[in-house]
């Protein structure tokens, strides 16, 4: 408890002082710079790699300050209530007097913000006064960092400081929910899609133009830049084979990310296991089918991403 503290308020030092440190939270872990500042958050863009035009999110701790950068409405208000803190995001008007960076949005009149759930980075952000814009802390377009170890691999030293809060909760990145016009999920992620629908009574579908509204929605995203098979019954010898059901005849190359079909243990299993799988150099992964139902519908979505490669 003592050292979360102490290590708070470093990420704070390093934060007011204009830089980056990587932060957890209960989906994966961020790259968080001060969302007001322009050094902060070109930093973060250089360090991912990210396309300039591929716009941020941004973690509030609270509804008051929320309320300084953009309009709320009342769908925002509901799901606020229901779900927030926790894995769910929005996209909403911006305020024209707002002070977030144009780094962050691409110059756009709408943001993306999200009260994430885990107590460290909650701790942290009651502690400054300016949001954090937080990506996935990883190389854009490969797999999100769900530990402290998981952003070292992707960064090495380049990153001053990573706030560690232990293994991400959910392990799959927030679901992003458009609330301009109409509801529309843009990307699928720790919250179910049917609580969102069965919770407004709407029947929102994933929207086709979404690489448009959403520009890290590419078709190549999540990858461990490994060739994947899925829906595979039989997987190849040389196949590291992911699977969510014990099976009676196992093999060394059996990765479990679950052992009977518990979705949301298998969201949490899933890129760790990705990335054990590459460090074993393995050069091609199958994947046992999995049910397109709750987390497993995010599952499938990150997973046929990945398997653009
Ligand atoms: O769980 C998460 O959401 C994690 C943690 C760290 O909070 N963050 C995360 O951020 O996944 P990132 O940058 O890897 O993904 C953000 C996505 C991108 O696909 C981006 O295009 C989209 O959000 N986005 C950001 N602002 C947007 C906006 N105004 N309209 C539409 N999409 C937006
Ligand atoms: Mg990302």
């Amino acid at each position: 408890m003592k050292k979360n503290l102490s290590n708070i308020k470093k990420a704070i030092n390093y934060l007011n002082n204009g830089d980056c440190v990587a932060i957890p939270t209960e989906t994966v872990y961020g790259l968080a710079g001060n969302a007001y500042s322009d050094k902060a958050t070109s930093k973060i863009f250089k360090l991912k790699k990210r396309p300039k035009k591929n716009p941020l999110i941004v973690h509030y701790y609270s509804l008051k300050a929320l309320k300084k950068d953009c309009y709320l409405n009342q769908n925002f208000l509901k799901l606020y209530k229901k779900y927030c803190p926790g894995p769910i995001s929005f996209v909403l008007k911006l305020k024209k007097n707002s002070l977030i960076s144009k780094n962050v949005t691409n110059c756009k009149k709408t943001i993306a913000v999200r009260f994430p759930k885990h107590p460290l980075a909650r701790n942290l952000l009651k502690n400054l006064n300016y949001p954090l814009a937080a990506p996935s802390a990883n190389i854009s377009t490969k797999i999100s960092p769900v530990s402290k170890r998981d952003v070292e691999d992707e960064f090495g030293n380049k990153i001053k400081f990573i706030l560690d809060g232990g293994q991400s909760k959910i392990g799959l990145e927030s679901t992003i929910l458009n609330l301009i016009d109409k509801p529309q999920i843009l990307r699928l992620g720790g919250l179910e899609k049917n609580k969102i629908n069965k919770f407004l009574k709407i029947n929102t579908k994933i929207s086709k133009e979404n690489t448009i509204l959403v520009p890290g929605q590419g078709k190549i995203h999540y990858s461990p830049q490994i060739p994947i098979r899925l829906n595979v019954i039989h997987p190849r010898q040389n196949e590291a084979f992911i699977l969510i059901k014990k099976r009676i005849l196992s093999d060394k190359n059996f990765f479990y990310i679950s052992k009977n079909k518990n979705l949301k243990e298998a969201a949490k299993n899933l890129y760790k296991t990705l990335r054990k799988i590459k460090k074993m150099k393995f050069k091609f992964i199958a994947v046992e089918k999995i049910p397109n139902k709750g987390m497993g519908e995010t599952i499938n979505d990150r997973l046929i991403r990945a398997s653009k490669y």
